[in-house]
């Protein structure tokens, strides 16, 4: 019988990068792929292995506790990767029930119907909750965030991340449930929403729109490929120690303004503009509320014990994304629709 595994979140970025690696990687594996498919959630991310027979996609919110449980009594996962969640801070800011209903009692809901399932027999069962550097707030005097650093969650976003943390650890102590934790920086690559900074700039970019920089741009982010993302919840998934936390990054910071200019070079040279042409669409607006300075991951824990290293290296990443924007105007164009026109004037004009 295949080894049947629940992968939630799998039709947004992250999660359908993971989905593929699985499925295309362990043919004896069954994959089940979980999602709602809110506005982040879709399905053509996955157009190249929607037939394949070790996969299976599933409509299903995972606040609905009793849907939940009845899909775990059918499928009778022995792994969970967990991914479904809101993601955007932005989005946080101005709604942050949302995300504690999904970041928050979803993750809940789906630890309990785990435990239920698994209460007889915890032999190679896994919940995998995959997390954020968020948790572990902004670090500003230089330094970097170990799997050690204190919590200190300053978005809606990040605090409803810390708090599933927290449950999921809590399930371990109190209930025994074999349980890894991995909390990783800003992933960007092919397939990520356009509200996110490197999306948006392509998107803009293409369209001769301003680019818009929250402050002075001088904010700073650890950039890993979300392939290499993939790769080390693959590996972590197999090899973690359970109980373990394990940080993932790219050892890549970059300040948001130096990424947009690179950003910028990359794209005057693929249209075949004039060099400096898209610089001149960059535009400094209002600062995102509580907007943490710098995050940087120390991921030498997985280094060491499980052997994971990133292998794209960053300009390289960065025209790969590119291209893929460039190449797949109707992946772009669907998920324009007129709620995105909606959210990107609220957003940004009322400045
Ligand atoms: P995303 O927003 O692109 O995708 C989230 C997916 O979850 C979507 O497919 C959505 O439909 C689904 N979803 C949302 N609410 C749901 C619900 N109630 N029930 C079922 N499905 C639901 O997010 P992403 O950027 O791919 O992030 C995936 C995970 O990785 C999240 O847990 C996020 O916190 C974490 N993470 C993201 C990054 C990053 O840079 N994007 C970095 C570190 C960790
Ligand atoms: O660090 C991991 C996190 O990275 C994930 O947990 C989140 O799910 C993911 O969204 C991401 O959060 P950020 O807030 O860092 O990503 P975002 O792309 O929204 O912003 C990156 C930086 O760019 C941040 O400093 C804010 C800034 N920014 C963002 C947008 C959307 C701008 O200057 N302008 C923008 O329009």
């Amino acid at each position: 019988m295949k080894k049947s595994i629940l992968i939630t979140g799998g039709a947004g970025f992250i999660g359908s990068h993971v989905v593929r690696l699985f499925v295309n990687k362990y043919p004896k594996y069954k994959i089940v792929n979980l999602d709602n498919l809110t506005y982040a959630g879709n399905l053509e991310n996955l157009i190249d292995i929607e037939s394949k027979e070790n996969y299976k996609f599933l409509k299903a919110d995972i606040n609905n506790p009793s849907l939940i449980d009845e899909i775990f009594n059918e499928f009778q996962f022995e792994g969970v990767i967990h991914l479904a969640a809101e993601s955007h801070v932005d989005r946080s800011i101005s709604n942050p029930m949302e995300f504690i209903y999904t970041n928050v009692v979803g993750t809940v809901n789906l630890l309990n119907s785990s435990k239920r399932i698994w209460k007889d027999n915890y032999n190679n069962k896994l919940f995998y909750h995959i997390s954020t550097d968020e948790v572990y707030g902004s670090i500003e005097d230089g330094g970097y965030f170990t799997e050690e650093t204190p919590y200190e969650p300053r978005s809606p976003y990040s605090a409803s991340k810390a708090s599933s943390d927290h449950f999921v650890r809590a399930y371990f102590n109190t209930y025994k449930l074999p349980v890894v934790i991995s909390n990783c920086s800003n992933n960007y690559g092919p397939n990520q929403f356009p509200e996110k900074l490197i999306p948006l700039a392509i998107n803009n970019i293409k369209n001769n729109k301003s680019i818009p920089v929250y402050g002075k741009g001088e904010n700073i982010r650890d950039w890993l490929y979300v392939e290499d993302h993939a790769n080390a919840i693959d590996v972590i998934f197999h090899k973690g120690k359970t109980g373990e936390t394990y940080n993932i990054g790219g050892n890549n910071e970059w300040k948001n303004i130096d990424l947009i200019k690179k950003l910028c070079e990359i794209m005057d040279e693929k249209l075949g503009r004039k060099a400096g042409a898209s610089g001149k669409l960059i535009t400094f607006v209002k600062d995102r509320a509580g907007h943490d300075l710098r995050y940087a991951i120390d991921s030498g824990k997985l280094m060491k014990a499980l052997k994971w290293q990133p292998s794209c290296n960053f300009e390289e990443g960065l025209a790969k994304t590119v291209e893929w924007y460039l190449t797949n105007e109707k992946w772009l164009n669907n998920v324009i629709t007129g709620d995105y026109e909606k959210y990107y004037d609220n957003q940004y004009i009322k400045r």
